[in-house]
């Protein structure tokens, strides 16, 4: 067909056309593509016949051969576009979108409310300058009581109230623990705190678990008084619950601490009206305190002639419960979806 009709692309061309005019279908398009694009299809002839034409009219053909091949490849991708959003409005036509259909909510998850309420306390901490460290929830026991200057013969010790691991390691039963340890690695000033798991043995009530959480932290340094101790308690719990929050200090006893007090915060439930929370006082129990007991500074390779400090330790599951109003301590722990989802 070259040789005395050289190419007739015109016909071809038109040809194409016609078929592209017809189809309505992807699968009709597809037939169309590998009819002309195919390896046995008709671009593929043209080349073929391109070999046996007059030397001197090849380039010329070739280009031509070229252009017709991208013409048509154009014209092909445009029709299959066409066709495409032709058999888009029709299936959103026939389809039809009830808005007012109830959609399904996908459950997501999110830190335990106990972890959340760490961050909370933490960030407050961190941000009046404190660092936190971290420390074992498996402790020594005489990191967990003698080297706190808790007496040989102290209840806290009994096998009763405390998990024992063996003779010599149990589980902590209060951050306290990371006091001395810390003292040790560091020398002063150090301004630190901790939180985490505490265990106790107890029996467990609406109000009291075996296991809990706390926060611990003190400042070691020259010249660290207790006035610096109450106002950055003040601060801590303002920020916790709001500026309205009054503190009171009350005179207490712990081994590690002299003085000690009890840091009692006006109730954030009924502003002191009084309510079953503060079991009608106005007042809740949050945190323990004092000045750091000079056997334990030295205890932590410090001369306690030379630096003073202070310490607190709080719980955080009260907290929570005070935040949320959250009548029983095991709920946090049995773990079910419905309780924890309201977080
Ligand atoms: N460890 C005490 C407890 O578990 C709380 C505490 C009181 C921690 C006074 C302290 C402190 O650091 O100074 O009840």
């Amino acid at each position: 067909m070259m040789n005395d009709k050289p190419l007739d692309l015109h016909s071809l061309k038109r040809e194409f056309h016609e078929k592209l005019h017809r189809a309505v279908s992807l699968e009709e398009l597809e037939e169309i593509r590998v009819c002309y694009f195919g390896k046995k299809g008709i671009l593929q002839d043209l080349m073929g016949a391109l070999r046996l034409a007059p030397k001197e009219k090849i380039p010329e053909l070739g280009k031509e051969i070229n252009l017709f091949k991208e013409q048509l490849a154009v014209e092909l991708e445009n029709k299959k576009r066409e066709v495409e959003e032709r058999q888009l409005a029709k299936s959103l036509e026939k389809e039809i979108f009830d808005v007012t259909l109830p959609g399904k909510a996908r459950l997501r998850s999110h830190p335990h409310p106990v972890l959340d309420v760490i961050e909370k306390m933490t960030e407050i901490l961190r941000s009046l300058g404190l660092k936190e460290v971290h420390s074992n929830e498996i402790e020594q026991e005489n990191v967990n009581f003698d080297l706190l200057n808790f007496p040989l013969d102290h209840p806290a010790k009994d096998m009763q109230d405390t998990f024992y691991l063996d003779d010599s390691m149990l589980l902590r039963t209060h951050t306290t623990t990371f006091q001395v340890p810390m003292m040790r690695l560091h020398s002063p000033p150090m301004a630190l705190f901790c939180s985490g798991r505490v265990f106790r043995n107890e029996e467990v009530t609406s109000r009291s678990h075996q296991q809990f959480s706390q926060i611990d932290a003190f400042h070691l340094g020259k010249g660290v008084s207790l006035a610096d101790l109450l106002s950055l308690l003040k601060l801590f719990y303002r920020r916790l619950f709001g500026d309205n929050v009054i503190l009171r200090f009350r005179k207490s006893y712990f081994p590690f601490t002299e003085p000690s007090v009890e840091i009692d915060i006006s109730c954030i439930r009924c502003g002191q009206k009084g309510c079953p929370i503060c079991k009608h006082t106005g007042w809740l129990e949050v945190a323990g305190a004092g000045m750091m007991h000079p056997n334990v500074i030295q205890a932590g390779g410090h001369d306690p002639a030379v630096y003073t400090g202070w310490a607190f330790g709080m719980g955080v599951d009260r907290t929570l419960m005070l935040l949320h109003n959250i009548p029983d301590i095991r709920m946090l722990w049995e773990s079910d979806v419905r309780f924890l989802r309201q977080f």
